[in-house]
């Protein structure tokens, strides 16, 4: 199965912190069942330096592979990395040989233009996927805002995490999404170990598409 999103890369964000973090977090992602693991350190500025991403991501590589785990490299594009004027820069930040977008959005207050910004970039060629919807309160507060990203294409990425047996509007709207069929992708959203509790458990009872994404 696929984590398509995780903070494993050492020393890049609040993240895993030293390359030995980072293999035990690989090695819990196997003992969880994950096969494929998007790598998606956060993106919070459109003139980001990744090349010690890209480092971090090519020193782990190998030792992915040898846990049976293919890693591959995105980010966590934050609505703060995109460039009002030019929205094609954002496809730096797409998952590696892919114009995929893992595209995080904020908690509260969306920008009174965020249908736009969603449509531009689509124009500009990105498939998009939202990271862990369910967090975020506008689509809380109406499902309309659910009905309009998928009508517009746009792949709904929830943390298993939220898929937890506790209540709240998060694991409500959760809930919603996987009952709808609509969950795209999941993801641990793991900055440590432990993040990957009970990962398999939930993941199992989900359906094929949403563990191995069509779309990527
Ligand atoms: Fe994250």
């Amino acid at each position: 199965m696929t984590d398509f999103h995780c903070h494993l890369l050492y020393g890049v964000d609040d993240g895993a912190r030293t390359p030995q973090e980072s293999m035990d977090m690989l090695q819990r992602a196997a003992q969880e069942g994950v096969t494929t693991l998007i790598a998606t350190p956060h993106a919070r500025r459109p003139d980001m330096d990744t090349r010690p991403v890209r480092d971090a991501f090519r020193e782990l590589q190998p030792f992915a592979k040898d846990m049976g785990i293919l890693l591959r490299l995105g980010f966590e594009c934050n609505l703060s990395a995109l460039q009002v004027q030019d929205l094609g820069s954002a496809r730096r930040f797409c998952i590696e040989k892919t114009n995929v977008l893992l595209l995080e959005f904020p908690e509260d207050n969306w920008p009174g233009t965020w249908r736009e910004i969603l449509y531009d970039l689509q124009a500009e060629g990105m498939r998009l996927v939202l990271a862990h919807p369910e967090r975020c309160r506008p689509i809380q507060r109406d499902a309309r805002v659910l009905t309009t990203l998928t009508e517009m294409g746009v792949h709904l990425q929830v943390n298993v995490s939220s898929l937890r047996g506790y209540f709240g509007p998060r694991h409500a709207l959760a809930r919603r999404i996987a009952r709808l069929g609509r969950i795209g992708a999941i993801g641990s959203d793991a900055h440590c170990t432990q993040d990957y509790e009970g990962f398999r458990g939930i993941a199992r009872r989900l359906p094929a598409s949403a563990l191995n994404p069509a779309f990527l």
